[in-house]
């Protein structure tokens, strides 16, 4: 495989798995495919933006006449598709965004991949990074295995179900090699701060309340962004054609107990008085349809392909922590303009 296209790659995840292809093969030539939404952003490839392997195309995934230009130039071995609408809450206010990003923009891709790899399938590979959003939800006890049916309830989850379904069905109709794999909640260094943990450091940071929806008891699996980069890695070289694989941490945590132990992180590297940044904590209202609890199976994927993830929470948490602190411009740069609007919307009404 030698030259990548890396959809959405300018995002809180495709960046890291741009970086990791860029530093890992100099000899891939990588493709940085990105319309840069608000959740897009060049500066989180500073390092490796004169890389000779890296090259950044703007671009929009629904506009057909575009992405089949795109190939006809650049004939990729290989495309790794994160460009989606990401965001639950978003989502719910404006659901269309998501079936045309998410869905349309998956199909456009895989119909420019069966277009200009016919004939050829198995020499390039389709690869579909999706979430554990699309099992639905858990109660108190098991875990979602590849096994597990598709139950979505945000719009988006929808949406990325639906896309996860099309890209199946182009493996099975035309023979296209995909894979496909289902990862839980991220969390690390250039994340957006609409997510939980980035909003409540930057939050707990400027002295704002905390909002915590519903109770808190709502349980995430929480993985290190730079093992699932690891993970996509792995999975993208050794998975056999229309493989699925779950990615996650074995890191369950109820929101409320994680903002806690955010909130005495940043005590500490705040040098406040233990317990202040607890203060800020406040439940508002819960989001619609709020599922209670994901936690991921990994065992295929470490009996299969070996991978595990590699970092402890606190460890992890403490490093993020870090990188906001370090990182005050990248932080104002996302957080000013449409970003306050944004969260007067989401939030004043809570
Ligand atoms: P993100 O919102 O941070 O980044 C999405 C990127 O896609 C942005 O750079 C944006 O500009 C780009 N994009 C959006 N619409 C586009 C379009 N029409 N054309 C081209 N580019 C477009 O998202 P993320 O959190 O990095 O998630 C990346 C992928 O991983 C998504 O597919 C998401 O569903 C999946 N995922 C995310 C998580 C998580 O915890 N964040 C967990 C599992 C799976
Ligand atoms: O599970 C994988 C998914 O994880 C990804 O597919 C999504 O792209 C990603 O956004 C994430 O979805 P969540 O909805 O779980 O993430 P979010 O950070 O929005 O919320 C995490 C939990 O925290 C969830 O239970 C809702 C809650 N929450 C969130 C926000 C933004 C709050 O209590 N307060 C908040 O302000």
């Amino acid at each position: 495989m030698k030259k990548i296209i890396i959809t959405g790659g300018a995002g809180f995840i495709g960046s890291h798995v741009v970086r990791r292809f860029v530093t890992t093969y100099p000899d891939y030539q990588i493709i940085n495919l990105d319309n840069l939404t608000y959740a897009g952003n060049l500066a989180n490839l500073r390092d490796v933006e004169d890389r000779p392997n890296y090259r950044f195309v703007k671009g929009d995934i629904t506009d057909a006449q575009f992405i089949d230009g795109l190939f006809t130039a650049e004939q990729p071995d290989a495309v790794i598709h994160l460009a989606a609408e990401s965001h639950v809450d978003r989502s719910i206010s404006n659901p269309i965004d998501f079936v045309l990003t998410n869905v349309v923009g998956t199909v456009v891709l895989l119909n420019a991949a069966r277009k200009h790899w016919q004939g050829a399938y198995p020499a390039h590979r389709f690869y579909h990074v999706s979430t554990d959003e699309v099992y639905g939800a858990l109660g108190d006890t098991g875990m979602f295995t590849e096994e597990t049916k598709y139950d979505p309830h945000s719009p988006y989850s929808a949406s990325k179900a639906s896309s996860d379904h099309f890209v199946r069905a182009y493996h099975d109709t035309y023979g296209i090699d995909t894979v496909i794999s289902n990862c839980s909640n991220n969390y690390g260094s250039h994340h957006f701060p609409e997510k939980l943990i980035p909003l409540a450091i930057n939050n707990i940071k400027g002295n704002k309340p905390v909002p915590v929806y519903g109770k808190g008891e709502n349980v995430r699996d929480w993985l290190w962004v730079e093992d699932h980069a690891r993970a996509i890695d792995v999975i993208f070289h050794k998975a056999a054609s229309g493989e699925t694989y779950n990615i996650g941490g074995h890191n369950e945590w109820k929101n409320i107990d994680l903002i806690r132990l955010l909130c005495n992180i940043m005590d500490r590297k705040l040098g406040r008085a233990a317990g202040e940044s607890a203060k800020l904590i406040t439940f508002v209202k819960d989001r619609a349809g709020h599922d209670l609890r994901y936690a991921i199976d990994a065992t295929k994927l470490k009996r299969d392909l070996g991978w595990e993830p590699s970092l402890q929470f606190e460890e992890g948490l403490e490093k993020t922590v870090d990188w906001y602190l370090a990182n005050e411009e990248w932080l104002q740069d996302v957080t000013s303009g449409h970003y306050q609007q944004y969260y007067e919307e989401q939030y004043t009404s809570r």
